[in-house]
């Protein structure tokens, strides 16, 4: 959701390469428009911003060739206003004398804009970034010195956000945290804010993380953090951060998605370690077996491993979790919570807002709340009671796999745990894992061949695969753009079977245990003359009523059902490749949705 991105160097330098390296990186939060802006030692202002890809709007504006002192670089993923070279960040203020940019919602912009124009300001766009810098330029006027301005501005803008902002007359960038990411690296003569870390780690490792209600002053040597409410300088020391940024290079795949889908043998196999040795396993355990009432709540894909790891403590420990989606949980469950209760909040972020909102909902009744996030450092992590990390490294890819497949394997462990019974042989989960991708690579990419020629399909599952068949469906829909529905198999019958034509494409993902029922489903189609297609555990008699079958390698009904959501990854990797989108980014969505 937006990324911003802000350096401070010493002496006058070319800048452009710096900001552009750290727009791509920043690229997975938002690609709407980019910008950047450079201010040169006597401060005059170098703006460049358009709407489109980074690579579209470089080859109009030669980003490469911006020198300055100071520089801030923007990628948008459009809320308020549509994608435009007004509505790109950086923005300015009236006269110039202010150039800033932001990442966020300012839910009250319209009003503000108002109000600025009665002022007579200047204001060029419908974005809510412009009323950072206007919120500031507002105070500027009445005399206040930057970091007054700074501090009178948050009484007027409302929301979650984060800004960078400089003036032309200092030597300094300015930014904000209230809601919205934002870390500073402290480099070699120069220093650099960002939304996030991979923007700033192959610059520095060293970082300070900046806390919601708290603004920074950055020059080249120095950094201060001030609390917002009393100006108070607060001190923080810097952190090391060693994990290097091979991780989020492709390493040869043409595509972070499927880096990231290759990679999740790896990543079942680090986490299943770090549960084994974790400390804070057992307290997130006793938390949950504490829990009057459980609930799972998630957004997107992290709901859906919600519904899996509901029907597995169910299945396994005897425990009735909850699934919610996170918006639905604040309407309907939150205002009835007790202090007996759990919340286990799920996101690879730890940023999402609807999330936030379920916790922010949440926190008044003194329930329990647990997180499961992969980003350490995020806002989830900071206000969970007790945290248990996914273990994954970055995901860049907007399309989430092998975070998915961690939190799966997460709340599978568990509810294992709970139930008392070691039946699980986690040692073969990783080699299960490459195995069912390295067997499925080839038909996946057929099966995405036959998809292809259709723009609406059904995706059905049922107990453990419900959650499979609603991620695959998801994941092709995210892509591939053709509709792709995801439903409990029993349910098909009830209404969407009118759907079925000839040729009509079902997928059905099948957990072993189920196979005997779900062939019923599987003839409800074929005779009405559907094209069935199963994915699931080898059966003779599934083999012998679909059309094709897409046989994943024994396992246990838990882990085969796990193992269903491979292929399916791979079948949207392909279809998205044959109509030629990117599936990395793909069209108007962003990997963190910090807005509501
Ligand atoms: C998944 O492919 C999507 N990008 C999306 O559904 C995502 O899972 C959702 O926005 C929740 O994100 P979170 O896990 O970071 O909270």
């Amino acid at each position: 959701m937006c990324g911003i991105f802000g350096v401070v160097a010493r002496e006058e330098r070319p800048l452009g390469g710096l900001l552009l390296g750290a727009a791509r990186r920043l690229a997975y939060r938002g690609y709407d428009s980019i910008g950047c802006a450079t201010l040169d030692a006597a401060g005059a202002i170098d703006l460049r911003k358009d709407p489109g890809k980074i690579d579209e709007v470089d080859a109009r504006h030669h980003f490469e060739e911006m020198r300055g002192v100071r520089g801030i670089a923007q990628l948008r993923w459009a809320t308020f206003g549509a994608p435009s070279h007004v509505n790109a960040q950086p923005h300015l203020d009236t006269d110039g004398d202010l150039v800033g940019a932001h990442n966020g919602n300012i839910v009250n912009h319209i009003a503000l804009r108002d109000a600025f124009l009665a002022e007579g300001m200047t204001v060029r766009g419908t974005n809510d970034g412009e009323s950072c810098v206007h919120a500031v330029e507002r105070y500027v006027h009445r005399g206040q010195d930057m970091i007054e301005s700074i501090r009178s501005a948050a009484g007027d803008l409302e929301g979650d956000y984060a800004y960078v902002i400089a003036r032309r007359d200092e030597r300094r960038l300015y930014a904000v945290k209230q809601g919205s990411g934002l870390v500073v690296g402290l480099g070699d003569g120069e220093n650099y804010v960002s939304s996030d870390l991979p923007s700033i780690l192959p610059l520095t490792q060293r970082i300070v993380r900046v806390r919601d209600g708290e603004m920074v002053v950055l020059d080249a040597d120095t950094v201060e953090l001030r609390r917002l409410d009393d100006g108070e300088i607060v001190e923080r020391e810097p952190e090391l951060f060693t994990l290097g940024m091979d991780a989020a290079e492709k390493s040869g795949y043409p595509h972070f998605m499927l880096k990231e889908i290759h990679e999740q043998a790896k990543a079942g196999g680090d986490l299943l370690h770090l549960l084994g040795a974790s400390p804070h396993v057992d307290p997130f355990l006793d938390a949950l077996r504490a829990g009057r009432r459980v609930y799972f709540v998630g957004c997107g894909t992290s709901y859906h491993a919600c519904l899996i790891g509901a029907a597995l403590f169910n299945r396994l420990a005897g425990l009735p979790a909850v699934p919610v989606l996170a918006p639905q949980f604040r309407e309907t469950l939150a205002h009835a919570l007790t202090p007996d209760d759990a919340v286990v909040l799920v996101s690879q972020s730890g940023e999402t807002k609807d999330v936030l909102n379920a916790l922010n909902a949440s926190r008044p009744s003194g329930a329990t709340i647990l997180g499961v996030l992969n980003v350490l450092g995020s806002t989830l992590m900071h206000a969970s009671d007790h945290y248990l990390p996914l273990a994954c490294g970055y995901e860049i890819s907007v399309p989430a796999t092998k975070t998915f497949v961690n939190q799966v394997l997460l709340f599978h462990v568990l509810a294992e745990r709970m139930s008392g019974r070691a039946t699980t042989d986690w040692s073969r989960v990783p080699g299960l894992i490459e195995e069912t991708l390295g067997c499925l690579e080839g038909p996946s990419r057929a099966l995405a061949e036959l998809l292809d020629g259709h723009e609406e399909m059904y995706y059905l599952g049922y107990g453990l695969t419900l959650g499979i068949a609603l991620e695959g469906a998801l994941k092709l829909k995210e892509i591939s753009y053709a509709h792709c529905e995801g439903l409990l198999s029993s349910e098909f019958k009830h209404g969407p079977l009118s759907a079925v034509r000839e040729d009509y494409p079902v997928v059905f993902v099948v957990a072993p245990e189920d196979a005997s029922m779900l062939v019923n489903h599987v003839n409800e189609v074929a005779c009405r003359g559907g094209r069935t297609i199963v994915v699931g555990a080898p059966d003779a008699l599934l083999r012998r009523t679909a059309d094709l079958c897409l046989e994943i390698p024994e396992a246990t009904h838990e882990i085969s059902a796990l193992l269903a959501v491979l292929p399916l990854q791979l079948v949207s990797y392909a279809m998205s490749i044959r109509r030629g989108n990117d599936p990395d980014f793909p069209r108007n969505l962003s990997k963190t949705l910090t807005v509501d």
